[in-house]
């Protein structure tokens, strides 16, 4: 008999579901894991292991392997180890493989078997969503996040033997119901209002925010420049709730989102520093991950000391200013 349980990746800004199979094999007693996974997923075993034994449950004393499908897509991180755990409590029989249809499972596990916060959990809903599944398993912190999807059945889990407990009827955890009174308020440091002067650079922003254009300010020190940047975020109008979605969703997957913000209200203000490298720029990695351009999205980038930045890193602004969209191609996929 084969456990099959799904999980989520994030691959770029969207979700992927992928299956994790687990299946006995013959061997000495142990794990291996297949299906393109990188060093933390290697790693799951010995946390899996571990994490089941003090959840109270005898580990089967087999050769197991786990099957992370589709193979073509690169598994990353630590949040497979709960599927994991829960398709080898399937496998050994203490579960029912019905109890876990429908239902997509998530998370990182410590040694005694608490479940660590997963990166990417908003996307990982909407997929869920999309693909038609009910339930989704979450690491307790990031329920409020997953919640931000409507129509899908969130629970919040604290450990591997609650969520066996839940599925097994002995103890049921109750779905997070999103409380609509955590909207954190509106919030910018300088107002528009507290500008002296400067009409006609106040018009100049005011066009620019109207038309979503670009701006170039030259002047000399102490003219403000800064300042008058920094109050640009005060009149963009309020973003409604599918982009908020969009900018949390961004943040989500860099892994930026603020504790106990689990949807952004406001504009996002971007501003690096001049030493910045393009990666950090544009976005990059083995796998790619947003960079300052993707996080300033719905939002304002700004460069401070504009002269200061790199010719390479200013080079990499053309193809994102023209088009409004940022590529980022690796081997392992764009
Ligand atoms: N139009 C203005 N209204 C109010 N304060 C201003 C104005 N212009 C400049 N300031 C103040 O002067 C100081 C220098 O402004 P800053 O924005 O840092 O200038 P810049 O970036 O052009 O060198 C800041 O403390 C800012 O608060
Ligand atoms: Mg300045």
């Amino acid at each position: 008999m084969l456990a099959r349980i799904f999980s989520c990746a994030v691959v770029g800004l969207e979700g992927v579901v992928i299956e994790v199979e687990v299946d006995y094999t013959n061997g000495l007693p142990g794990m291996t894991i297949v299906g393109l996974p990188d060093a933390a997923v290697q790693e799951s075993r010995e946390r899996v292991q571990t994490a089941v034994k003090n959840a109270g449950l005898h580990f089967p004393r087999h050769r197991i392997v786990v099957n992370l499908a589709p193979a073509s897509v690169r598994k990353e991180g630590p949040s497979y180890d709960l599927p994991i755990a829960l398709g080898v409590i399937v496998l050994a029989g203490f579960l029912p493989p019905d109890k876990v249809e429908n239902t997509i499972v998530i998370g990182e596990l410590s040694l005694d078997g608490v479940v660590r916060h997963a990166r990417g959990v908003l996307p990982m809903a909407t997929t869920a969503r999309a693909n038609g599944f009910k339930r989704m398993f979450v690491p307790e912190v990031d329920a409020p996040e997953a919640a931000l999807m409507p129509d899908l059945e969130i629970f919040p889990v604290k450990t591997l033997a609650d969520l066996f407990d839940h599925l097994s009827g002995r103890r049921l955890i109750d779905p997070y119901i999103a409380s609509t009174d955590s909207l954190e308020p509106l919030f910018t440091p300088t107002d528009f209002s507290e500008l002296k002067g400067q009409e006609h650079v106040k018009r100049a922003l005011e066009v620019a925010t109207a038309g979503g254009h670009n701006v170039l300010m030259v002047g000399s020190p102490g003219a403000g420049k800064t300042l008058l940047a920094r109050a640009l975020p005060g009149i963009l109008p309020v973003m409604s709730l599918e982009e908020s979605l969009d900018v949390t969703r961004i943040y989500s997957v860099a892994d930026q989102l603020p504790a106990g913000t689990p949807l952004i209200r406001h504009h996002p203000f971007r501003s690096p520093h001049h030493t910045i490298s393009h990666a950090g720029l544009v976005g990059g990695g083995n796998i790619p991950k947003p960079g300052e351009i993707s996080l300033a999205h719905r939002g304002v980038l700004f460069l401070d000391e504009f002269p200061e930045f790199g010719t390479r890193v200013l080079e990499v602004m053309r193809q994102p200013m023209e088009d409004k969209v940022v590529t980022i191609s690796r081997a392992k996929g764009s």
